[in-house]
């Protein structure tokens, strides 16, 4: 028994219930919109929805607290890693007997995959050189480059047969997220 603990509870309801109550109520006063809050509900335009930019972010715990350049530099990393594993799914697509490049009636898919596996490495070296124009405060560049990369899935989709909508469609919306914070940035 700790007599100690009403004693302290008692003083805190005092001390709550003298302060005024603009500090004690009102959570508008206590409470400031974080930059990960304002942004994901403000993305609409681009035709991200709020629960689908939170859930990205919630990959990277700094999202939180990020300020908005680290939140662009997180988007980007995520977009990279994205794209990283749509290339080994390729990687594996190539290597499996599946889509041998010396069986006819495969051999056109097979052409594709390779390139699309082309695409998504010159995406990642343009992402990083994006990240890296990020870091340094330099937006509109890359802007630009964040806006052609959102492009490359439509290009591989374009190719008849391949078997990567999944992998297309994923790297389309968080490229797309990306797209929407360093256009904020640029703005
Ligand atoms: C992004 O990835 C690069 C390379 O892996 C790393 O050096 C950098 O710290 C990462 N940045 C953020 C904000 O996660
Ligand atoms: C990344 O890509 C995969 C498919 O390759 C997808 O299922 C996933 O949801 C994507 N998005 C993120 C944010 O990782």
């Amino acid at each position: 028994m700790n007599p100690s603990i009403p004693l302290l509870s008692l003083l805190s309801f005092l001390l709550l219930s003298s302060l005024p109550s603009s500090l004690s109520s009102n959570p508008t006063t206590t409470q400031t919109t974080s930059p990960l809050d304002h942004l994901c509900n403000n993305l609409g335009g681009f035709y991200i929805t709020p629960d689908y930019c939170f859930t990205s972010f919630a990959a990277d715990s700094r999202s939180r607290t990020a300020d908005y350049n680290l939140l662009a530099l997180i988007s980007l990393n995520l977009t990279i890693s994205n794209a990283t594993n749509v290339k080994s799914t390729i990687n594996s697509m190539l290597a499996s007997s599946t889509f041998s490049s010396t069986t006819p009636s495969s051999e056109p898919v097979h052409k594709g995959l390779q390139t699309c596996l082309k695409l998504y490495d010159d995406v990642i070296a343009s992402l990083r050189w994006s990240a890296q124009s990020v870091s340094a405060g330099r937006y509109d560049g890359a802007k630009e480059v964040v806006e052609q990369a959102v492009g490359v899935p439509a290009s591989c989709d374009a190719m008849p047969g391949l078997p990567l909508s999944k992998e297309n469609d994923g790297f389309s919306r968080i490229a797309l997220l990306s797209q929407a914070v360093v256009s904020y940035l640029a703005n």
